[in-house]
């Protein structure tokens, strides 16, 4: 049984940016977001309050958030926006609630080797670092979300069992998350093991908690996201044009193109909420700051026959 309504979570102007060598100007940036809300979406992830020294792309998280909420354009849209970011620590939370964000996102990986790559500590060491954020978090009213990283394989060692995917996603989930993202961070997985992945989540997990994060590197993001909604998934990450990647990755690509995701839904009948054509704009524009060709297969068909 599929979703009648999908929520997309948009994380380009984050994960797709994050994997940019060249700092992307805060007006170019904002212009992006404006776009993306310009289209219908309603969350996007704005930025991480990581260190800067780890991704300087998102040095300029402060000033993003500031603009944001000063914003005259954004604020003049009359439905509730969401621009979650994400945060490795308490440094980086307290960073972003004086900043004024209103939802963050913690990450942790369900494989111990890029635990220690990309937060410099083991799992268990994250979920103790975790904890105390939620605690804060809980008494400020702030929602968290929860990645787990490496769902469906690891850059480093491969195979991840289901059953510690289950067991760090369970944990996140008990220490207050309200919604946990399954990164296929490498986007190795298939269709069948997300079906087998999502079904054992299912036990402990409510299906209306989870949500999916499909990086697209060996092209079944798309695929992955069909078998995710039969499981009955309907939160879904995706990233216009397919921007980015992992820095603590390599070889990475971006996620599900956001425009790829919503013809696909459309043309199922699934509400997202979502003008394609202004987020085509939107991934045209960012694309085109970038030099790199438009990595969604239905905006380059839509923008050639517009030709
Ligand atoms: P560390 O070096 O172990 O941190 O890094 P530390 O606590 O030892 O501190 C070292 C220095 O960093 C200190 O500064 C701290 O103040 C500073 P110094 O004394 O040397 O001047 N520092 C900070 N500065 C600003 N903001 C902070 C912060 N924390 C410490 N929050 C740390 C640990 C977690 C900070 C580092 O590893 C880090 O920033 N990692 C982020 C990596 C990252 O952003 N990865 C990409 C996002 S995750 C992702 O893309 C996957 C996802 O999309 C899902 C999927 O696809 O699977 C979510
Ligand atoms: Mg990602």
């Amino acid at each position: 049984m599929l979703p009648n309504k999908v929520k997309i979570i948009e994380v380009g102007v984050r994960d797709g940016l994050q994997n940019e060598s060249k700092v992307v100007p805060i007006d170019v940036k904002i212009k992006l977001i404006e776009l993306l809300a310009d289209s219908g979406l309603s969350v996007i992830e704005a930025t991480s309050f990581v260190s800067p020294k780890w991704v300087p792309q998102l040095s300029d998280h402060k000033n993003i958030i500031e603009s944001i909420n000063s914003n005259q354009y954004l604020s003049s849209l009359n439905k509730e926006m969401n621009y979650p970011v994400l945060t490795p620590n308490m440094k980086g939370f307290d960073n972003a609630i004086s900043a004024g964000v209103k939802e963050v996102a913690i990450f942790a990986a369900a494989s111990e080797a890029f635990s220690k790559s990309n937060i410099n500590c083991s799992i268990d060491e994250s979920i103790e670092r975790f904890i105390p954020i939620l605690e804060k978090a809980k008494d400020l009213g702030i929602p968290v979300r929860g990645y787990v990283s490496c769902v469906l394989g690891c850059p480093f060692q491969g195979e991840v069992k289901v059953s510690q995917v289950v067991q760090v996603s369970k944990k996140l989930k008990d220490i207050g998350c309200y919604e946990i993202s399954l990164g296929d961070t490498i986007g190795v997985g298939t269709p069948s093991k997300t079906t087998q992945l999502i079904s054992a989540l299912k036990n402990e997990i409510d299906v209306s908690h989870l949500a999916v994060h499909f990086h697209d590197t060996y092209g079944q993001a798309l695929a992955n996201i069909l078998a995710s909604m039969q499981s009955g998934i309907s939160n879904i990450d995706a990233s216009v044009s397919g921007l980015g990647g992992c820095p603590y990755a390599k070889g990475a690509s971006g996620n599900v193109a956001t425009e790829d995701l919503v013809y696909m839904l459309d043309g199922m009948g699934i509400e997202t909420g979502i003008n394609l054509d202004k987020l085509i704009k939107a991934g045209d524009y960012i694309s085109q700051y970038l030099g790199r060709v438009n990595g969604s297969k239905v905006a380059l068909a839509k923008l050639n026959s517009a030709c």
